[in-house]
C-alpha cells in the first residue's frame, strides 16, 4: 500500500452517482507507477451542492478534480477562466485550482483525438457522428480542429440540427445513417450498444474500404459496433483508450507529471 504525506497533492472526480467511474482507478494506477505523493478520490456531489463543494475544495487546497455526469455544464459556469476549446464545446470535465482561480478544461475532444492517432488513424475526409449530446459535440469540434468535415446524425433530428448550427458542421437524417458513401470516419456516441442500453442498427453494406469505425462506448470493451466492422475488415477502435487518454491532462496539471496510456494501464482500467 502507498502511504502519502501531509503535503500530498489531492484530486479526484465528482459525479452524481460516481460509483461507475473508472477515474479513481486509472488515476490511482499512475500515482502509483510514478510514485506521486498524492491521492485521487471520487465525491458524490448532488447538482444542488457543486459549486459549495467545488469551491471548498479549491479552499482545501485540492489542485483540481474531474467533473462528469450530471455537473459538465455547471461547472463551466463557476470558472474562473476557460480554456477555447472548453467555451466552444459548452462543458468542462476537468478542473485546475490555481492561485485562488478555477480554471476549465474540456479533455474529451483531446482525449478521442490522441486514442485514434495511437491506433494509426490519419485525419481528414468526412466524419459521421452518430449522436449530439456532450460527447459528439466535444469530438465534433475536435475533428473540426483536425480539418475533418464533420457531419451530425441524431435521432432526436432537432438537437442534432441545433448542434450542427453551433459548431458550423454538416447532418444526416438518423434513417440514412448506413449512407456511408464518400465517409472515412463513423463515431458512436450514443449510449447504444453499451452493456444495459439498446443495439445501435447500422448496417456498414455501404461502407468505403478504408472506413474507420470509432465506437466511444467502452462496457463492453468490443461493443457489436466494432465487431460488425471488424468482420467486414474495416478498422475499428474501442472506447476505453479514449477514457485513458482524456485523463493525461488533468494529471499532469495536479501531479506535476505527464503520465504515458500503455497497455498496463489499459488491463488495470478495462478489468
Ligand atoms: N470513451 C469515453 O471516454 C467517453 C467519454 C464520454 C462519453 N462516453 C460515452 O458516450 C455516450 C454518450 O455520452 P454523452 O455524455 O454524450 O450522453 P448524452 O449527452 O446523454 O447523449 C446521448 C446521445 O445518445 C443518443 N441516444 C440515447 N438513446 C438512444 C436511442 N435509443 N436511439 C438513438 N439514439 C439514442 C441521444 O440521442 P437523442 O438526442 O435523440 O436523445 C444522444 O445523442 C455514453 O455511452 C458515455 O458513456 C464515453
Amino acid at each position: 500500500m502507498r502511504l502519502i504525506s501531509g503535503s500530498a497533492r489531492l484530486a479526484g472526480v465528482i459525479g452524481w452517482p460516481v460509483g461507475h467511474s473508472r477515474s479513481p482507478r486509472l488515476h490511482g494506477h499512475w500515482l502509483q507507477r510514478y510514485g506521486v505523493d498524492g491521492a485521487y478520490v471520487p465525491m458524490a456531489v448532488a447538482p444542488a451542492d457543486f459549486i459549495e463543494v467545488v469551491r471548498g475544495l479549491a479552499k482545501a487546497g485540492f489542485a483540481g478534480v474531474n467533473v462528469t455526469i450530471p455537473h459538465k455544464e455547471a461547472a463551466l459556469a463557476l470558472c474562473d477562466s476557460v480554456e477555447p476549446f472548453a467555451a466552444r464545446v459548452g462543458a468542462v470535465n476537468t478542473l485546475v485550482f490555481r492561485d485562488g482561480a478555477i480554471h476549465g478544461r474540456n479533455t474529451d475532444g483531446y482525449g478521442f483525438i490522441a486514442n485514434l492517432r495511437a491506433h494509426g488513424v490519419r485525419f481528414g475526409g468526412r466524419a459521421l457522428i452518430l449522436g449530439a449530446g456532450g460527447a459528439a459535440r466535444a469530438i465534433g469540434a475536435a475533428l473540426q480542429d483536425e480539418g475533418v468535415d464533420v457531419f451530425f446524425c441524431n435521432r432526436t433530428a432537432e438537437r442534432g440540427v441545433a448542434l450542427a448550427a453551433a459548431l458550423n458542421a454538416g447532418t444526416v437524417a438518423w434513417d440514412e445513417r448506413a449512407a456511408l458513401e464518400g465517409v472515412s470516419l463513423l463515431v458512436n456516441t450514443t449510449s447504444l450498444g453499451m452493456t444495459g442500453k439498446g443495439a445501435l442498427a447500422i448496417s456498414l453494406e455501404r461502407a468505403e474500404a478504408e472506413l474507420v469505425v470509432a465506437d466511444i462506448v467502452y462496457a463492453p470493451l468490443e461493443t457489436a459496433l466494432l465487431a460488425a466492422a471488424r468482420a467486414r475488415g474495416l478498422h475499428a477502435v474501442e472506447g476505453l483508450g479514449m477514457l485513458l487518454h482524456q485523463a493525461v491532462p488533468g494529471f499532469e496539471a495536479w501531479f506535476g507529471v505527464r503520465p504515458q496510456v500503455d497497455a498496463a494501464l489499459y488491463e488495470v482500467v478495462a478489468g
